[in-house]
């Protein structure tokens, strides 16, 4: 099942939530931040980890990893790194393989329910609508064992625009 929902995704009660992450992998504005600032220095400690062993050189854009969930009511962290929006390339098929990993990872960790932010739509400026329909297509399949998967908008009318995008591709 895919709900659209509005919210924080820092408060979401599920097994894991993606964070739309940079390279480094050591924190950032937007979700990245809130998710560090709510999840406490747990999460960066993980994140030192991975960039200490092999992910020596950073996360590479499309993949995804995971962390501790540190204090968030989530028991993992998904760690994915969007595209940055081009209007003259179309990167929309590594924005669909941030949500596929993202899940493949999720599902991996034993994981039934999973929260996402609409990646790479703030500081990468995607623009909404689409990064909406780049979402809707690469979670239209979902793994095996994964029986929830939320699609977390930050406020209504980015949610009214998911509403939107969904009843025009179904
Ligand atoms: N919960 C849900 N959605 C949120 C939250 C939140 N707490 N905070 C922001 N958003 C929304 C934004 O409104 C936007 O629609 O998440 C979407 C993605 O925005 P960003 O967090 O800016 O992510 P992105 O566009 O993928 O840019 C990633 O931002 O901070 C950096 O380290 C991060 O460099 C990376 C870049």
């Amino acid at each position: 099942m895919l709900e659209l929902v509005a919210g924080d995704i820092t408060t979401e009660h599920v097994d894991a939530i993606v964070n739309a992450a940079n390279s480094s992998l050591l924190g950032g504005g937007g979700v990245d931040g809130a998710i560090h600032r709510k999840g406490g220095p747990e999460i960066l400690a993980a994140c030192r980890a991975l960039r200490a062993g092999h992910l020596g050189k950073g996360l590479r854009t499309g993949q995804a990893v995971a962390t501790t969930a540190g204090r968030l009511p989530a028991k993992w962290v998904v760690h994915t790194v969007g595209p940055v929006w081009s209007a003259t390339e179309d990167r929309s098929a590594t924005l669909r393989d941030c949500y596929t990993n993202s899940l493949a990872v999720a599902a991996g960790l034993g994981a039934r329910s999973v929260s996402f932010p609409l990646l790479s739509s703030g500081v990468y400026r995607w623009p909404k609508d689409d990064a909406v329909a780049q979402a809707l297509a690469a979670l239209a399949e979902l793994p095996p064992r994964v029986e929830l998967v939320r699609l977390v908008l930050f406020d209504e009318a980015t949610l009214e625009i998911a509403e939107r995008v969904r009843a025009a591709t179904s």
